[in-house]
């Protein structure tokens, strides 16, 4: 990627989740995936839900073979999505915490509190060739503890500062441009996402060391309206507007 670049990865579970909703074939996650891709996708992101929610172990599959870019799977570190993952081997993996009844991700992995779990999951997916990223909250002690466990990448999670307005949202964002800058001082690649959309995008695709951002929710609602193309070529208008040069 050219310096100065940023990616972004096209999270599509909420196509699927419209799908499951009459328990037929459509919208089909996979055409959503081929249209992000053409229209300038950088890579496709999937959580594959323990509950099976939204994305199946089917689409899993699907996607591996005719994705042109870059698979991302989100998913728990437990023995089953590791299995799992080592037989898919997408590009890359996100470890994400999960608890059933939550809408969606709601808060970063406590890496400090299970070092040995994603410590030793860490090795197993990057003996398997994936790259492998925490999804965690922007606090330096999460940085370091993800640095410890082996990861190549940390995804941090953007969530309250979507969520905040004025005084709160600006404290926010200066908690991710630390935490940024601290785990790219470790050495680690950065990502971010969650709650991110076409209005509060920018300041986001602003901080020099994120050079990747995940984004689902704001796109799918945006394509409803105006197709998925469309969305996805202004998102990405936005974000490059926004580095710095
Ligand atoms: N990154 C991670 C790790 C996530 O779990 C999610 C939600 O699935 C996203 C990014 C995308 O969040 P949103 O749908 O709010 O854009």
């Amino acid at each position: 990627m050219n310096p100065g670049s940023i990616a972004l990865g096209v999270n599509i579970d909420h196509v699927a989740t419209l799908r499951q909703a009459r328990g037929g074939h459509s919208p089909d996650p996979l055409l959503a995936a081929l249209l992000a891709e053409q229209a300038g996708a950088d890579g496709i992101t999937l959580h594959l839900r323990e509950d099976r929610r939204h994305i199946q172990d089917r689409d899993v599959q699907v996607l591996r073979g005719a994705l042109q870019t870059r698979m991302n799977l989100e998913m728990a570190a437990t023995t089953a999505m590791l299995e799992l993952a080592v037989g898919v081997r997408p590009d890359a993996v996100c470890l994400v915490p999960e608890r059933r009844a939550e809408l969606t991700t709601e808060g970063g992995l406590d890496v400090l509190a299970q070092e040995a779990t994603i410590a030793e999951a860490c090795q197993r997916l990057t003996g398997a060739g994936v790259r492998v990223a925490l999804f965690i909250d922007p606090e330096p002690a999460q940085v370091e503890a993800a640095v410890r466990a082996g990861a190549a990448a940390v995804e941090l999670h953007t969530g309250a500062y979507a969520g905040a307005r004025g005084a709160g949202q600006a404290a926010a964002l200066a908690r991710l441009v630390a935490a940024a800058r601290h785990a790219a001082g470790c050495g680690l690649i950065v990502h971010a996402g969650h709650g991110l959309d076409f209005h509060n995008v920018q300041p986001v695709a602003a901080i020099p060391a994120v050079v990747e951002l995940n984004i689902g929710h704001a796109l799918i609602a945006r394509a409803i309206f105006s197709g998925l193309p469309a969305a996805v070529v202004e998102m990405k208008r936005l974000m490059q507007a926004a580095r710095p040069a």
